[in-house]
């Protein structure tokens, strides 16, 4: 029976309804797996790419239970969890790429897989590109050389959430040889990657999975057995390690995303909508709205939206009336990790760039993080916000 989203959400990484048992999977901590005999440890040993306890690195029930459930909610056949949800991204870009590869990366991307790129991987000899996330097609084959290994998408992108049109890119990427990245956070269960050409999809589940502001924890979805090699083995090779603790409450996260997004989406939109008719506003960077980059995509790929997203305030304004703002905020704390059930707000003016011109929009900018505060309160006190930014 093909399950819809809420009910996968449910059932996901659970026994079935009908076994005798507790209704959650236990939680399990373990390093040392005791065997009977030599032939049975060399036999269960040779199963990596299956979840069967070998010894605690490669996982144990609650690790499989949670990874089983997120490859459901992703569409694909096999999840790795790992330690963060930085960790989902250089974990399978460590597995994939060798010196002599060239990286395909969005200028909107997040800033530590930023960061991680021109560090790390630069001084292996992977050679990142940035290009800009509204970048036309042909303007993107351009960019493929014969050894671009990896194509890496992020749909929103970080604070500036221009949405990508990723199957165009992914045809373009395939075509090419090359493997499409794409870091899903904001999509979670609104974005089925593997339907829109993907081969790696990215979660950090420290966002709405965990719902909480209490776990650090991220998750890598492939859909085919050669990407599950690829990134097993990398993920093995280099240690990959995620807490059975926020693994189980990761799990508990999920049985309740549905209800919190869909809580979340609406007073996000609410006051996405509310900001948009407001003077001191230039523009609202919510994928939902018209004024943000690549609308038009999410309409089409999308089945909802979360509550996160951006502002250009008036180009009068200042960065330094922006921070009178922010600090004059009662109710949104501040604060990076969204996702949560609390309302966040931050200032990102000044977003790095590689490609000019793009990624500047009219004046300085904030980033909100909707919680589940009654939203009539978010709006009153964003409106007490905004005659301190004018007062500034
Ligand atoms: C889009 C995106 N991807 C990945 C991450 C990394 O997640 P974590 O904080 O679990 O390392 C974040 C965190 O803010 C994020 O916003």
């Amino acid at each position: 029976m093909a399950k819809k989203i809420e009910t996968a959400l449910v059932h996901a990484g659970r026994r079935p309804t009908k076994d005798y048992g507790f209704v959650n999977p236990k939680l399990a901590r373990g390093s040392t797996v005791l065997y009977p005999d030599m032939e049975t440890k060399l036999a269960i040993g040779k199963r990596i790419f299956e979840p069967v306890d070998i010894y605690g690195l490669c996982g144990n029930e609650t690790h499989f239970a949670l990874e089983a459930a997120i490859a459901e909610v992703e569409g694909g056949s096999h999840a790795q969890v790992t330690g963060s949800g930085l960790s989902a991204i250089t974990v399978p870009l460590l597995a994939y790429l060798k010196a002599g590869d060239h990286l395909l990366v969005p200028d909107s991307v997040y800033g530590p897989t930023r960061t991680f790129c021109d560090g790390m991987l630069r001084r292996y000899g992977v050679e990142t590109s940035y290009y800009d996330p509204s970048i036309t097609p042909t303007a993107l084959e351009a960019l493929f050389r014969p050894n671009t290994r990896v194509l890496f998408t992020e749909s929103p992108g970080s604070h500036t959430f221009e949405v990508q049109d990723i199957p165009t890119l992914a045809e373009i990427a395939h075509a090419r040889g090359a493997k499409v990245f794409l870091d899903n956070t904001w999509g979670i269960h609104h974005f089925q990657p593997f339907t829109k050409g993907v081969d790696v999809s990215i979660q950090a589940l420290t966002k709405y999975p965990g719902g909480h502001s209490d776990i650090i924890l991220g998750a890598v979805v492939v859909n085919s057995e050669e990407d599950w090699r690829w990134l097993r083995l990398g993920a093995l090779e280099l240690g990959n390690y995620a807490s059975p603790d926020d693994c189980w409450l990761a799990l508990r996260g999920l049985r309740t995303l549905h209800v919190r997004l869909k809580a979340q989406e609406a007073a996000g939109l609410k006051v996405a909508n509310w900001l948009a008719e407001r003077p001191e506003v230039a523009r609202v960077l919510h994928p939902a709205l018209p004024s943000c980059p690549g609308h038009e995509f999410f309409l089409r790929d999308f089945t909802g939206s979360c509550g996160l997203f951006g502002i250009a305030f008036q180009p009068q304004f200042s960065p330094e009336a922006v921070m009178r703002f922010i600090d004059s905020l009662q109710l949104f704390g501040i604060g990076a990790s969204w996702g949560g059930y609390e309302s966040l707000v931050l200032p990102t003016t000044g977003t790095i760039r590689r490609s000019e011109g793009t990624g500047v929009f009219e004046g300085p900018m904030a980033r909100f993080h909707i919680g589940l505060e009654n939203v009539d309160d978010l709006i009153e006190d964003l409106e007490q916000g905004l005659a301190a930014l004018r007062a500034a």
